[in-house]
């Protein structure tokens, strides 16, 4: 190969690692269990002592059962990551279920750290995300039973049950804490305000309307 080529190759392959490196960090061993009473912080959790691990810490009950939908937007998030389950530190990957009243919403949010994967078990869903400022374009598409759809790391996504029974979807994510950042929750809802001139100006509506909106968080 020409070493022009080679130059040309050598940041392309950086690019390449740097993208494989942005999901959780591989482990270094068959597991490691979180302890998680452990006081030292590190990126992830501590591991306990492997001689005492149990299948325990690998095993989650209650994925049977249907989330409390009652609240304002209709439906519910059963997480199941390294919280729920201590010997998913360092593994990557997490699950969670999602109920939906009819006409129920999971409202516009974003996972920091994963990529997501979602299997409708039952009803139908509208769900849709959309791209970073180069376009914002929006994608979206109504899913059947037994249909399949991927969130992108990162983006903002919702999905919306359009039937008249309940729906219910099974998420898999790429991170064993793959973080959730509601939109309405984190824009409106913080803790302190974000001052309402300043989301008056980005949302360019009247001051008034932005601490009604608050008002609600
Ligand atoms: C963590 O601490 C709690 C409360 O002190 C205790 O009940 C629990 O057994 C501890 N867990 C482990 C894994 O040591
Ligand atoms: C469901 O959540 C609502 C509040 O959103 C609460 O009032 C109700 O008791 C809960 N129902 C059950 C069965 O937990």
């Amino acid at each position: 190969m020409a070493s022009a080529q080679l130059l040309l190759l050598v940041p392309l392959l950086l690019v390449t690692s740097c993208v494989v490196m942005a999901s959780d960090p591989s482990p270094l061993q068959d597991f490691c269990v979180a302890y998680a009473n452990s006081t030292v912080k590190v990126n992830g959790v501590v591991c306990k002592d492997p001689k005492l691990a149990t299948a325990d810490d690998f095993f989650f009950s209650g994925l049977n059962k249907a989330g409390n939908t009652s609240g304002p937007v209709g439906s519910r998030v059963t997480a199941v990551n390294v919280v729920q389950i201590p010997g998913l530190n360092t593994l990557g990957i997490s699950l969670a279920r999602v109920d939906y009243a009819p006409w129920g919403i999971n409202p516009p949010h974003t996972h920091p750290r994963a990529t997501e994967i979602l299997t409708v078990l039952e009803g139908t869903l509208l769900v849709g995300f959309v791209t970073s400022n180069t376009d914002n374009r929006l994608f979206t598409k109504v899913l059947y039973k037994g249909d399949v759809f991927v969130f992108p790391v990162g983006l903002i996504h919702f999905q919306q049950n359009i039937g008249y029974g309940p729906a219910v979807a099974l998420a898999a994510l790429s991170s064993q804490n793959p973080g959730v950042i509601t939109i309405a929750n984190a824009v409106f809802g913080s803790n302190p305000d974000i001052p309402a001139n300043i989301l008056a100006k980005a949302f360019q509506v009247e001051e008034a309307t932005i601490t009604k909106i608050q008002s609600k968080f």
